[in-house]
């Protein structure tokens, strides 16, 4: 099975984005499992630390690994958002195949430091783990925020980002290039788009010369998420908006009636849901 840091440099070469999806439940892992075999694309499935809690972080490792060992299937496995060395090890001894590093709330040479011993420490458990670190203000969150005045935030600098990778070691970047996390109310009934800084990706772009990731990718303008893959974006993280569809579909299934109880007659309609985002936002990532 080829590793993770190929496919998302093969993805990089043919100007594909590949998708990240976080996974709460079984349902979302279905929903995004199908979606991906439907278009014979390589999926990461993501869990944050509230997410492997919910589940159960050796668990998820063991649901994963056998779609992809049965199914002969490149799926991945990120332990997405991952505050502590701890739990980051916790992550990779259970066999995820990549790790988000965030110490993002510190300042940046404080979150270079920790960073860079977390690599060291986590390739020293598996040195094809894929590290991701991260730099700068996204916010917090995927969950609906109120409306209101956006908050204002800083983007990454090319210099930031590159020195950051350059001691780190990082395998992958995160940076802040107008991307957030989560959806404003008015998102969620698309009257509000989030927009990229795609000048500010090219630049940082050729600054590090690494893969980049685009954290807070729920409710981002179409054009800006394909223009964001040329400019040098690799993976996309989309979550707030498989939430809103796995609630939707929950309250389809329920609304069979208080006499269906059956979990396998319920559910579908949210898989089904889930389904539908992921196989829309792949297919906008070029697969
Ligand atoms: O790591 C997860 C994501 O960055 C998802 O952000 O909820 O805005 O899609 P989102
Ligand atoms: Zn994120």
């Amino acid at each position: 099975m080829t590793k993770l840091i190929e496919v998302v440099q093969q993805a990089g070469r043919n100007a594909l984005g590949v998708g990240h999806f976080n996974v709460a439940d079984l349902v979302l892992l279905k929903g995004v499992f199908e979606a991906a075999r439907k278009l014979r694309a390589p999926v990461i499935v993501g869990a944050s630390e509230g997410e492997r809690d919910f589940v159960g972080t050796r668990q998820l490792a063991a649901v994963v690994r056998s779609l992809r060992e049965d199914f002969d299937y490149p799926i991945f496995l990120n332990a997405d958002h991952t505050h502590s060395l701890a739990r980051a090890q916790e992550a990779v001894e259970a066999g995820f195949d990549s790790v988000v590093f965030d110490l993002s709330t510190l300042p940046l040479e404080e979150n270079a430091r920790s960073t860079r011993q977390a690599v060291e420490a986590l390739k020293g458990l598996n040195p094809s783990v894929v590290v991701e670190g991260e730099i700068g203000d996204i916010g917090s969150g995927s969950e609906i925020h109120a409306d209101g005045p956006a908050p204002e935030r800083a983007l990454t600098t090319p210099e930031e980002a590159r020195q950051f990778v350059a001691e780190t070691k990082v395998d992958v970047l995160a940076p802040a290039v107008g991307n957030s996390h989560g959806m404003r109310r008015s998102m969620v009934g698309g009257k509000e788009r989030k927009r990229l800084a795609i000048g500010r990706i090219d630049e940082i772009k050729s600054a590090t010369g690494v893969p980049l990731t685009l954290h807070g990718g729920s409710g981002t303008a179409d054009e800006d998420l394909k223009d964001a893959i040329r400019a040098g974006i690799n993976i996309l993280h989309i979550n707030t908006e498989l939430r809103l569809a796995w609630k939707r579909g929950i309250e389809a299934g329920l609304a069979r009636g208080e006499d269906e109880v059956a979990p396998y007659k319920i559910l579908p309609s949210a898989v089904t849901a889930v389904h539908d985002i992921v196989s829309a936002r792949l297919r906008l990532f070029g697969w």
